[in-house]
């Protein structure tokens, strides 16, 4: 792990990130790369907080003096009841993982998830607006990324092992973005390879493929990609899954969650100091702290 490279002080600037557990958190190095290549004297610090002390936790981060902090599972939803108010971003997917404390003493919190997926998607040159785009996945990841396309424009379709809870994301989020426009598929072999040739980009938000079960793939092996362009995968341990390994055999092209989290991070950082945030140096440290393991 990237090491401070200073001694910290009572003018120390303090951030950190709240979860149960946090050990494997990569946020720490990504972080404080950023903090010692701007030469700032901030510090950010794991905090592992048992779910009991949730509360105890948000407030002590004003009591405390810190600027702020990153919330992880399984804590996303239980820091909301203790924050003054909410971004547009954190009610529409329903979860905070970032928190900022105010100079007086109030405390915000937003989700810098969906903007994290839509800058890399940028930075890729991927075009989303009227694109008809596949996400696997319901859950809280899901929920960003679903939000972001279709804040973007893009038409959005949700395949989920549990249906149920595809049709509650995809009314949650229509009731916040009246505009846009979902399907909800089955997550069935025979449902996967008809929507493949309906849609142009596919987006992995469940966890299949992630290590250490790195040979699972959610997409179905008997099939092919049909007409998809682009496969994004949400996971980025390892950054090669065995989904985006098939869908480049396929001749798709093909993006790892990497990006995402260095760029969710990135959207936290620069709410915290105000300044632009170094991202090629916090995508270095990732990478760093995900060789070193
Ligand atoms: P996260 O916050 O990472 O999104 P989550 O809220 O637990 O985590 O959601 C995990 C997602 O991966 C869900 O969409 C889940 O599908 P279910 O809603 O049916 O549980 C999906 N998932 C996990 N394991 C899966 C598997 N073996 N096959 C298909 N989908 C799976």
């Amino acid at each position: 792990m990237a090491s401070l490279t200073h001694a910290l002080t009572a003018h120390t600037r303090l951030v950190g990130i709240i979860g149960w557990p946090v050990k494997h958190s990569l946020s720490p190095s990504m972080h404080n790369a950023a903090f010692a290549a701007r030469g700032m004297d901030w510090a950010y610090v794991p905090l592992p907080v048992s779910p009991k002390w949730v509360k105890e936790a948000v407030l002590g981060l004003r009591a405390l003096g810190f600027r702020g902090a990153n919330v992880t599972v399984p804590h996303k939803e239980q820091v909301i009841p203790f924050l003054d108010h909410l971004t547009p971003e954190a009610q529409a997917i329903g979860a905070v993982n970032t928190i900022v404390v105010e100079e007086d003493g109030r405390i915000w919190g937003t989700n810098t998830d969906a903007d994290g997926f839509l800058n890399d998607l940028l930075a890729h040159d991927v075009q989303v607006e009227g694109e008809p785009v596949l996400v696997l996945g319901a859950g809280g990841a899901a929920r960003a990324v679903v939000y972001a396309l279709a804040r973007a424009g893009a038409r959005v379709t949700i395949a989920n092992r549990t249906l149920g809870r595809a049709v509650e994301l995809a009314r949650q989020i229509h009731m916040v973005l009246p505009g846009a426009s979902f399907r909800v598929v089955e997550f069935s072999a025979e449902s996967l390879t008809r929507e493949a040739e309906a849609h142009t980009i596919l987006v992995n938000a469940t966890s299949v493929g992630m290590w250490p079960d790195v040979e699972a793939s959610p997409w179905p092996s008997s099939t092919g990609f049909g007409r998809i362009k682009v496969v994004y995968d949400l996971v980025y341990r390892p950054r090669l899954t065995r989904l985006l390994r098939d869908a480049q055999a396929w001749g798709c092209r093909v993006i790892d969650g990497l990006g995402m989290l260095v760029r969710q991070g990135a959207e936290s950082w620069r709410l915290w100091t105000g300044q632009v945030p170094p991202v090629d140096i916090m995508r270095q440290a990732v990478e760093e702290a995900l060789r070193e393991g």
